[in-house]
Order: C-alpha cells, then sequence, then structure tokens
C-alpha cells in the first residue's frame, strides 16, 4: 500500500533520513524505534506528506506522492501527534471538524461512540475544552482523528502524555483499526508493554533503518 523508495531528506546538507527503503501493506502494525534525534518524526513527516524527500520516491497504492493531490492523500494518511491540538471550541466542534472539512453531515454516533471509547463519554458536546487537562485534551484530539477511518494511521509517542489505563484503552482502540485493515506506523518506546500488539519494530539511527524485526 505504501512504499519508499531510496528516500533521503537532506536540510542544509545534512542529511536527516538517509536512502530508507520500507514497504507497509494494510494491516500491518510497525512500532518505530530509536535514539531522541534519529529521524524517527522526519519518518512521518515525509509520510504525510508534510515534507518532500530531496531524493527518492514515495508510493501510495502504486502512485507516486507527486501525482496524487494533496488533499487526497490527507484523506487516507492520518498523523496523531504527540501532544493535543484542538481549537478552544467544545468538544463537539472539534468532533465535528472533520466532517466539515469534507462537506460532510456530522456523524453524532460515531462520536458519542469514540468519546467513550477514549474514556470521555461522561462529558457530553457542549462541554469548553479549554479547562480540560492536557491528557483529556488529548484523548480528543484522537477521537477527532477517528472520526474517518484512514487507510494509513501514523502515531508520534501519541499516548506518551497519558496514564496507564487511558494507554491502554486507546492501544486497543488503535490496534482494533488494523484489524479492520488500516496500517499502523507507531513511534513509541521498545520498552512499552503495549510492543506485544505491533507485527514488526523497526530500528531507526542516523536516519537509516539500522534493523526491521519480525515480532509475530
Ligand atoms: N526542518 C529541519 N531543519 C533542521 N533540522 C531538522 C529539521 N527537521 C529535523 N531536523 C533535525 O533532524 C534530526 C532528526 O529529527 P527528528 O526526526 O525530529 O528526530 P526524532 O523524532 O527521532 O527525535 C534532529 O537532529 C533534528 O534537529
Ligand atoms: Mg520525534
Amino acid at each position: 500500500m505504501l512504499e519508499l523508495k531510496n528516500v533521503s531528506y537532506q536540510v542544509n546538507k545534512r542529511t536527516i533520513i538517509d536512502s530508507i527503503n520500507f514497504k507497509l501493506n494494510k494491516g500491518d502494525t510497525v512500532a518505530i524505534v530509536g535514539p531522541s534525534g534519529s529521524g524517527k518524526s522526519t519518518f512521518l513527516r515525509l509520510i504525510d506528506n508534510l515534507i518532500s524527500p530531496t531524493s527518492g520516491k514515495i508510493y501510495f497504492e502504486g502512485k507516486d506522492y507527486e501525482d496524487i493531490q494533496p488533499e487526497q492523500l490527507r484523506k487516507e494518511i492520518s498523523y496523531l501527534l504527540q501532544e493535543s491540538d484542538l481549537f478552544d471550541h467544545t468538544i463537539g466542534e472539534n468532533l465535528a471538524f472533520p466532517a466539515e472539512v469534507r462537506n460532510d453531515s456530522f456523524d453524532k454516533k460515531r462520536a458519542k461512540k469514540l468519546l467513550k471509547a477514549v474514556g470521555l463519554g461522561h462529558y457530553d458536546f457542549n462541554t469548553d475544552v479549554r479547562p480540560l487537562s492536557g491528557g483529556e485534551r488529548q484523548r480528543i484530539t484522537i477521537a477527532r482523528q477517528l472520526m474517518y477511518t484512514p487507510k494509513i494511521l501514523l502515531l508520534d509517542e501519541a499516548t506518551s502524555a497519558l496514564d496507564t489505563q487511558n494507554s491502554e484503552k486507546i492501544e486497543k482502540l488503535i490496534f482494533e483499526l488494523a484489524k479492520q485493515d488500516v496500517a499502523i506506523l507507531w513511534i513509541t518506546h521498545s520498552n512499552d508493554q503495549s510492543m506485544r500488539y505491533f507485527k514488526k519494530r523497526i530500528r531507526l539511527v542516523d536516519g537509516k533503518i539500522e534493523s526491521e524485526e519480525d515480532l509475530s
């Protein structure tokens, strides 16, 4: 479904991603580990089309990224950051946003279900997000991101700010998606207990894939 061929990314002559070859199939669950500064976030930013390779190519469903409308990619590939990224309105307005940008109607049932799945079922849509805790805001961000099921879900340490119980809830929700053929690429710590759910683990060091392990 996704393929990187000889992808490199350089900034000011410094190589941050170094000739990476990588393939991702439907329903794959891949943990990305590696030291800080090894290029993990840059790797996801390339796949999310936020930046473009300085050399090499990325293909989605056999098509070169350069030949795909950015809006199209944005619908199929979803990127969840480490920190929450809500606007200062209500929970409902945040959850309705993905429908708004698609000119679609707001699926309140799905929104309620997701809110419950992230452990916030006790809040109603009118709740102001501003006074909520960082962890609660992050969980709303995750629910918002899942209002539409992407083909590829990228996560950048998305649960690192959550307590164990809530992280487990989110992991359950995310790995359920893999059963529906969503491919998951998750930057995480190798000692996370969630590692048991991953099919594969890749280790990035100095912008290169140093190892690719099968965990299944
Ligand atoms: N746009 C940029 N300009 C300059 N340096 C960058 C840029 N993006 C990333 N870097 C550098 O590339 C390296 C890898 O960054 P990053 O992908 O964030 O690593 P990781 O997520 O593994 O910690 C870091 O040294 C970072 O400072
Ligand atoms: Mg990072």
